[in-house]
């Protein structure tokens, strides 16, 4: 049934394109309230194209967007496969070549790819799975395995109605193993499973200091800058050697197992190539560290956003009042997102000069995840993967977040697998997101291997 559900797909892969164009046309942006009702509309797409299919779908109200949850009975183990369907905001739009929400084909550097905001992370991906689904069905009348999909819609915005829903929902999303599309391959032809992921600190805050925005010659000298303090706070944040100040940051933080490094050391990651793409040459890390090591198993601390003063187009002498910034931590192993926050904080409040008084806003807070992969599914998936790429499938980390692998591990106690078909160079989160057409079609592809090693498993 395989290969003729493989068959199937390939017939069918015009059809299975309009259907991703489709749900690309909805602006499901979940951080900002406008884009609230297109949420719910990229919810109610989904629920309908998994009941086309024969599941069980319906939406799912939270206090925030909807979930997506639905059901199909087989004879296999149960998998539960989990994406999201909510996109980052697609800002700064003058950088986009093309309408973000109009998805069109452009040929990319490995061939035809389509560009849109989700392209990649993560309606492309989640489709790759559905297809892949829709495929089986058409040939065989059911799937391989009993499948529960899981969908969220505030992945991209910190997942508040993530960690309640699951609680208590437990029972209908148990399974016996987690399937997560929303990571890369690694390199352009080597198929990966990611075997561990860093955590996430988010951290906003605001110094305050005169009443209001002043004449920087009137009172230059004499008021206090909340912009030369802040100056002051982050490049106070790395020491020369590229590690991070906060007191106590690197508890819990361990040196690479000495396996693990061969491993990584094996792979084929030439780190010129990788910093080269995007216009760079230097290894911004902690010295004496690899390049993989630095996006992988070490922790960071990167400045997201700054705001102060007069930043429009010519000159204008002020003296600001405030002066923001957004800060981002990543976490590895077993650091601890809670007691970082108090210390950063607190690290934070010792500088700030009598004038000037500071306002937080904590964002997302999420420990890092290792995945346990002596699960037989690890190893029919390895070489499901290796079948379709002809190439040998990697086990690697990654330096993005996806807090829900935790809590399925927290919660369900259920271990996840993570595959995905995105590259290095989709753009995700930045202009012109895309998507090639390989990583959509060969994504199907290795999902139908992939069920049916399991299935047999
Ligand atoms: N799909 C990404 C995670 C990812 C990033 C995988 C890079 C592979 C490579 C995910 O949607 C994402 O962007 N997560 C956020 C965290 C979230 C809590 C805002 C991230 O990593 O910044
Ligand atoms: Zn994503």
């Amino acid at each position: 049934m395989r290969n003729e559900a493989l068959d199937h797909a390939a017939t069918s892969l015009p059809a299975a394109l309009d259907r991703l164009k489709d749900l690309l046309r909805i602006p499901s942006i979940s951080t900002d309230p406008a884009y609230r009702e297109n949420c719910a509309q990229a919810a109610d797409w989904l629920v309908a194209d998994l009941a086309s299919m024969g599941f069980d779908a319906s939406v799912r109200e939270t206090p925030g967007h909807p979930m997506v949850v639905a059901h199909h009975d087989g004879p296999g183990p149960h998998i539960l496969f989990y994406g999201h369907y909510d996109v980052q905001p697609v800002d700064p739009l003058e950088l986009w070549d093309t309408d973000p929400f109009d998805p069109v084909e452009i040929e990319g550097d490995l061939g035809p790819a389509l560009r849109a905001r989700g392209a990649s992370d993560d309606k492309g991906q989640v489709m790759t799975f559905l297809e892949a689904c829709r495929s089986w069905k058409a040939v065989s009348g059911t799937l391989p395995c009993k499948i529960t999909v899981f969908l969220e819609g505030e992945e991209e915005s910190g997942s508040p109605s993530l960690v309640p829903f699951m609680e208590t929902n437990k029972e209908e999303l148990s399974a016996d193993l987690v399937l997560i599309c929303d990571t890369a391959l690694f390199g352009d032809n080597t198929p990966a499973i990611v075997t561990q992921l860093r955590g996430l600190l988010g951290e906003e805050f605001t110094i305050h200091g005169p009443k209001l925005d002043l004449h920087s010659g009137f009172f230059g000298g004499a008021a206090m800058n909340p912009g030369r303090v802040l100056a002051k706070i982050l490049a106070s944040l790395h020491d020369d050697a590229g590690r991070i100040t906060v007191p106590g940051f690197y508890d819990g933080v361990p040196e690479l197992p000495a396996e693990l490094k061969a491993q990584w050391d094996g792979l084929d990651f030439d780190p010129t190539e990788f910093l080269g793409a995007v216009g760079l040459a230097d290894p911004a890390g902690e010295d004496g560290r690899s390049v993989l090591e630095m996006v992988w198993s070490r922790p960071t601390c990167e400045i997201n956003g700054l705001d102060c003063g007069y930043t429009g187009d010519g000159f204008k002498t002020v003296l600001p009042a405030q002066a923001r910034a957004k800060i981002s931590f990543r976490l590895v192993a077993d650091q601890d997102p809670h007691e970082i926050r108090k210390s950063f904080r607190a690290m934070v409040e010792g500088m700030i000069p009598k004038d000037c008084r500071v306002e937080w806003i904590g964002h997302g807070a999420s420990k890092a995840s290792q995945m346990v992969t002596d699960h037989p599914a690890f190893e029919l998936s390895r070489q499901a993967l290796s079948d379709e790429w002809g190439v040998e499938a990697a086990f690697i980390g990654c330096g993005g977040s996806i807090p829900i692998a935790g809590h399925f591990q927290r919660i369900l106690d259920m271990n996840s697998m993570l595959i995905g078909f995105g590259r290095e160079n989709d753009a995700i989160h930045s202009p012109n997101e895309k998507y090639d057409l390989r990583s959509f079609e060969k994504g199907i592809r290795s999902w139908i291997r992939i069920m049916d090693k399991i299935s047999q498993g």
